[in-house]
């Protein structure tokens, strides 16, 4: 069932209601997924009803910039349990990944995320190569890139994406000293996409760093990778060595609110 967010009402306050006036007012209405708010257009005659409330009319003329404010407490009905994104709340940085394809469209959207990233001077500091699996060859190449124990499990993931970034701006090729900051926007908008779409990503900033450079042909004086990414539909724990086993299961912790927000008074 749908869920009002709440009700806006205009009126003038304190008005006499004369014959033929009406009141009108809005609803945002939030689906039960919390994806969509819309906002309905209502004239009030049947809510106030349903509210217990005398029959009210307002003159049309009068309608426009008044809110009255006890009206407005009366009929306000707001959803009191909030909660974060659903995306942000879900992704996770898995080691096994599933066999099931992703599409090219999919993968796609997860672009498409990136380039939606806030950067400075809008920059958009970032560049992306990507391999999908079917292309074994350079699928491999990717993977041994990669180092320490990600290419035991990387392997398995459906595509794999080196992010780089771009040092200068394009602003007199003066260094960005955002451009990592940005980079990582970027990142995290990839990674909140594919949870959206039941994907998940594993980034990784063990790979080596020259040998990408080399196997890209990087122009070294401007551009740099910054992670390497691993791209796929979660899979069962069990396909992963006892050791990456261990640590898919371990719980995921964090620090609390209190460990970094201040506020300042
Ligand atoms: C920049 C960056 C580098 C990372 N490097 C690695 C890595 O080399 N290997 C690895 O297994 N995980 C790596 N991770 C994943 C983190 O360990 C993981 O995000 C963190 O433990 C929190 O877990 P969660 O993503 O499941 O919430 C990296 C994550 C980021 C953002």
């Amino acid at each position: 069932m749908d869920a009002i967010v709440d009700v806006l009402l205009i009126c003038p306050p304190n008005h006499a209601f004369k014959k033929n006036e009406f009141l009108i007012g809005s609803r945002r209405i939030l689906s039960p997924d919390f994806r969509k708010i819309e906002r309905k257009q209502f004239s009030l005659y049947p809510k106030i009803k349903n509210h217990g409330l005398r029959k009210v009319r307002f003159p049309k003329t009068v309608l426009t910039n008044n809110l009255n404010p006890d009206l407005l407490n009366t009929v306000h009905n707001k959803i009191t349990k909030m909660e974060i994104n659903k995306a942000i709340k879900n992704r996770w940085s898995p080691r096994a990944f599933s066999d099931i394809p992703v599409t090219d469209e999919m993968i796609n959207l997860l672009f498409e995320a990136a380039r939606w990233a806030p950067s400075s001077r809008n920059e958009q500091p970032w560049n992306y190569y990507f391999v999908q699996r079917e292309n074994q060859k350079v699928f491999d190449d990717f993977v041994d890139i990669l180092i320490g124990n990600n290419p035991d499990w990387a392997k398995e993931a459906q595509v794999l994406i080196i992010s780089v970034l771009k040092k200068n701006l394009d602003y007199k090729n003066r260094p960005n000293g955002k451009a990592l900051h940005d980079i990582g926007a970027a990142n995290a908008s990839i990674a909140i996409q594919a949870s959206e779409m039941g994907l998940q990503v594993h980034q990784m900033g063990g790979f080596d760093k020259e040998k990408a450079t080399e196997y890209l042909k990087l122009d070294i004086e401007n551009f740099e990778p910054v992670t390497a990414i691993a791209v796929g539909f979660p899979g069962d724990p069990e396909q992963l060595s006892e050791e990456l086993k261990l640590r898919e299961l371990i719980p995921r912790t964090r620090k609390e609110l209190e460990e970094f927000v201040f506020e300042m008074k």
